[in-house]
């Protein structure tokens, strides 16, 4: 808690939102959303699942933040982690040094990573790692003597971050294309494994898996010997929660060995315990060549991320292959020592095997609600679960995004006490400390929240 809530003497309401609104440029946001953007609240205090905004509301954290509180709110042996290394030594430049903290977090993720994934590069958050991944890769070639090996595919609807790299690699930039084109050169982008909306029209397993085939006529297509590598979550959550059908992931790394390039697995919602496994490559024996975490590593209590690479990945800049890559806060002590804290509050309160079995009930609760005339379907692992809302079943319809039905459906969770984000895809993925009666609770505002919708928008 801090000193402010601690001594019960939180500043005057309106005096901070009228602070804020003026001089807080929120993300994603306009100017002075917290004045006018009523979703937009002021969060003071956190324990577990639960987060309180500043009028005393309590709230169930749908999303765990943004998909990264895996450990819970309030966790203060983390902050006490942070603050010890803080007041000891809180950085060293790795142009000069390292820290104990550092060494050992990596030696960390080398035992809990997927296979043989076993040095990590250190960095301040997800898109910082999938910077990271793509200029590894493309030195990795480089340095291999395969220079002309530069360009990535990614796949629609994927999210790899904001940066100018990662914003490029990602599925979703039509949405920037006004603003920030030309992207990345180089990038080019495949069908996602999405079979409730198969691009191709097909369905599992009448299609073969001609969505990750198609990655393979887009790599001969440009010429393999021009492919750096291929980037993809092994479940993407912006996407729509979407789990690949069985096979898909075999397939593709079978591809990608053929033709000599690197797959980047992006884990930086998927990883540490999030869909059940401590990493979804696990459900697939999926080991990527480079793997982007960052979230859940230290559960939001230090900005962190890593890369983490297989031996064949870092042996290619040994001696004077030096990598041509350096981010300040790269392996910042005091963040490594909160995420050694966080990943031993895993281990010992068993918070995957928690987040296999709430999220088993959670889809089941879920499942219970496709009686709900837009209920299209319920999908996901362990507490990565999304439920898509169609207007119309058959059809399969999308409400518009800023369109009223999902206004209404938004402001009737959070005033019920959930907070999620609403698009299309209704995600949930809240700290996988959870309990079964918040887990209950959950499905039950969103039942009462659906039916609120579908009678005031007469759906169904
Ligand atoms: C799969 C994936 N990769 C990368 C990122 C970027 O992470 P960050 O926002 O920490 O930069 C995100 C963010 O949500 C993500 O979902």
């Amino acid at each position: 808690m801090n000193d402010a809530v601690e001594a019960n003497v939180l500043p005057n309401e309106d005096a901070l939102k009228a602070a804020g609104s003026e001089h807080l440029f929120i993300h994603a946001s306009s100017y002075r959303a917290l004045a006018n953007d009523t979703s937009k609240r002021i969060l003071v205090e956190g324990d577990g699942a639960i987060v309180k905004d500043i009028e005393g509301k309590e709230y169930i954290d749908g999303l765990a933040g943004l998909w990264l509180v895996n450990a819970g709110h309030g966790r203060q042996e983390i902050a006490d982690a942070y603050a010890r290394q803080a007041g000891t030594l809180a950085y060293a430049s790795s142009t000069q040094a390292t820290t104990i903290p550092a060494i050992e977090l990596a030696t960390r993720l080398a035992e809990l990573t997927p296979g043989d994934q076993a040095t990590a590069f250190f960095c301040s958050g997800g898109s910082e790692a999938v910077e990271s991944a793509i200029k590894i890769a493309r030195q990795y070639h480089y340095f291999n003597g395969e220079p002309k090996r530069s360009k990535i595919i990614g796949r629609r609807g994927s999210y790899h971050g904001a940066t100018y790299g990662a914003m490029s690699v990602s599925g979703t930039r039509p949405a920037s294309e006004p603003y920030h084109s030309p992207f990345m050169h180089g990038v080019l982008h495949a069908s996602p494994p999405y079979c409730y909306r198969c691009d191709f029209r097909h369905s599992f397993p009448g299609c073969d898996l001609l969505c990750a085939d198609q990655i393979e006529q887009i790599i001969n297509y440009e010429n393999p010997k021009t492919v750096a590598a291929v980037i993809a979550e092994p479940i993407s959550a912006s996407g729509g929660i979407v789990v690949p059908p069985d096979g898909y992931w075999a397939r593709l790394r079978e591809i990608c060995d053929r033709h000599g390039i690197l797959l980047i697995t992006d884990e930086v919602i998927n990883g540490f315990g999030r869909t059940g496994r401590m990493f979804a490559s696990e459900h697939w024996d999926l080991v990527g060549d480079i793997m982007t975490i960052a979230k859940g590593l230290a559960s939001g209590y230090a900005p962190i991320g890593a890369v983490m690479c297989r031996p064949h990945v870092v042996e290619a800049f040994e001696g004077d292959n030096k990598l041509s890559h350096l981010l300040t806060y790269g392996g910042h002590a005091a963040a490594c020592a909160a995420a050694l804290k966080n990943l031993e509050i895993f281990e010992r309160e068993g918070l995957v095997a928690n987040s296999q079995s709430m999220g088993a009930r959670l889809r089941a609760g879920l499942e219970g609600l496709s009686d709900h005339p837009c209920v299209g379907e319920v999908r996901g692992l362990g507490l990565l679960v999304g439920l898509e809302m169609v207007k119309d079943k058959d059809s399969k319809e999308k409400f518009a995004e800023d369109g009223p039905e999902l206004k209404t459906l938004g402001e009737g969770l959070a005033e019920r006490g959930l907070l999620t984000r609403i698009g299309g895809v209704l995600p949930l993925s809240p700290p996988l400390c959870i309990t079964a009666e918040q887990v209950d609770r959950t499905v039950a505002i969103i039942d009462d929240s659906l039916t609120e919708m579908e009678a005031a928008h007469g759906i169904g």
